[in-house]
């Protein structure tokens, strides 16, 4: 079969060298790709937003599966496009991918089927949003409504920090039409944690638990980013709050959107907060987490384009899962300054050396080639990723592979897993 995937992050990195091993895959394309995805497949110049682009490149070469990386094509309609051109397409639709899109609609459609969450108000007037903040207590979380790479949500200690994030998004639109309504959120404390599962809209198949983490520095401290490094398996979910989490976070919400008129098929991500042993959904994401994706992939034992073509084709309850024992762990370098600016184009040595390491990938995120040799392109350059026989283990031998890669201003958190092996 002829599989493409897009984008050009670590995730899709991982994502297309777990296809690559796949039985049934004769060719693999990735769209556009970068320097590491390069080596499982052969890179198309072709922006994961250009859907026209992307369904033209897909029926001239008669790809049989996509595989969409990132939100935002979803949140366009690419799924939508390609269906309709008779393409097979792994991701939610256009109006099932709301669920990201949207922070209220998808806090209206946890309240409306009784899905654990904070409690909130979502406003499109400036006024209304400010008089709640004053009729509550901080801590408030103060959320653009839309698609914000990330960075749409505020943590504020005080009413004031509240009101200014409020007339930060609706008022000097520095989110742009993504801030144009807010959700007001109460504050909840806790651990995070990622819960990934691929549904055909009907069989909720979990993916292993991963953690990730957000901020900048050590010990969870600075602003947040894209996510500084992951693993799997979490150990704050336990086997029953697995269970938990599927029966009244999972399930419900791919039941709710069916019931609403937008049946969901693809990759439900559930960001959680779990406090005193239970768990909370933050937020819904339509596609795989990055990084968590990388230590994910790393201890799947299954074909994942089987996997992806039966949740396509509606078969996902013929299948089952089976991870390797053992964790996985992905460390981020990244470039100094991110995520705030950052300076590109700097040599990076040791990438052969660290790949050579038994049980170590290195993905690629932010990097490309010049003159044959790989130098860094974005924020988030590197995925840095190893599998142990415990957490212990791979985060030894993450660290091992870090330490044999450098470029100017390379930076990584020092404590990835800690908080996993504080509880082994
Ligand atoms: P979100 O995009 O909604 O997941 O928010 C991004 C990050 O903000 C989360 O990963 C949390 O670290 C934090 N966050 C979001 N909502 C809350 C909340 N209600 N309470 C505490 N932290 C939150
Ligand atoms: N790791 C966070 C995300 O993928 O949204």
């Amino acid at each position: 079969m002829k599989v493409l995937v897009t984008g050009s992050g670590g995730r899709e990195h991982a994502i297309a060298w777990k296809l690559s091993q796949s039985r049934n895959v004769t060719r693999l394309y990735i769209a556009p790709g970068n320097p590491g995805t390069g080596e499982h497949g052969e890179n198309v110049p072709i922006a994961a937003d250009d859907i026209a682009g992307l369904e033209a490149f897909a029926r001239k070469e008669k790809i049989d599966l996509t595989v969409v990386g990132p939100e935002i094509p979803l949140s366009l309609g690419i799924t939508d496009a390609f269906e309709a051109a008779g393409l097979r397409i792994f991701g939610p639709t256009k109006a099932a991918s709301v669920l990201e899109a949207s922070k209220a609609f998808s806090k209206g459609l946890m309240m409306k089927y009784g899905i654990p969450t904070a409690s909130y108000g979502s406003f499109d007037d400036p006024g209304k949003a400010r008089a709640y903040v004053e009729a509550r207590k901080p801590p408030f979380v103060v959320k653009a409504d839309g698609l914000a790479a990330g960075k749409g949500v505020v943590i504020c200690a005080s009413a004031e920090e509240a009101l200014s994030a409020i007339d930060a998004m609706m008022v000097s639109s520095v989110f742009g039409a993504a801030g144009r309504r807010v959700v007001v959120e109460e504050f909840l404390r806790g651990e995070e944690a990622s819960f990934l599962a691929i549904t055909d809209g009907k069989t909720v198949l979990p993916l292993a638990p991963a953690q990730d983490h957000k901020a900048i520095y050590d010990g969870d401290r600075g602003p947040n980013t894209g996510g500084m490094g992951a693993y799997s398996p979490a150990p704050v979910i336990t086997v029953e709050m697995e269970k938990e989490i599927i029966s009244s976070i999972m399930t419900p919400a791919v039941k709710a959107m069916e019931a609403e008129g937008r049946p969901y098929r693809g990759v439900l991500y559930a960001g959680l907060m779990i406090d005193g042993g239970r768990p909370k959904a933050l937020e819904f994401n339509c596609r795989f987490g990055d990084p968590e994706t990388q230590p994910i992939m790393m201890r799947l034992e299954n074909d994942l384009l089987d996997v992806l073509m039966a949740a396509v084709e509606g078969r996902l309850s013929d299948v089952s899962l089976s991870w390797s024992a053992g964790s996985s762990v992905c460390v981020v370098m990244a470039s100094r300054g991110y995520p705030e600016g950052y300076e590109k184009g700097k040599e990076i040595r040791g990438l052969e050396e660290a790949a050579r390491l038994r049980d170590v990938m290195v993905f690629h995120a932010g990097t490309a080639l010049r003159d044959g040799r790989v130098v860094t392109s974005g924020g988030r350059v590197l995925g840095v990723t190893a599998r142990g026989g415990d957490i212990k283990e791979a985060i030894e031998r993450a660290y091992r592979a870090v330490g044999m890669i450098s470029w100017d201003g390379a930076y990584f958190r020092k404590d990835i897993g800690r908080k996993a092996l504080l509880r082994a």
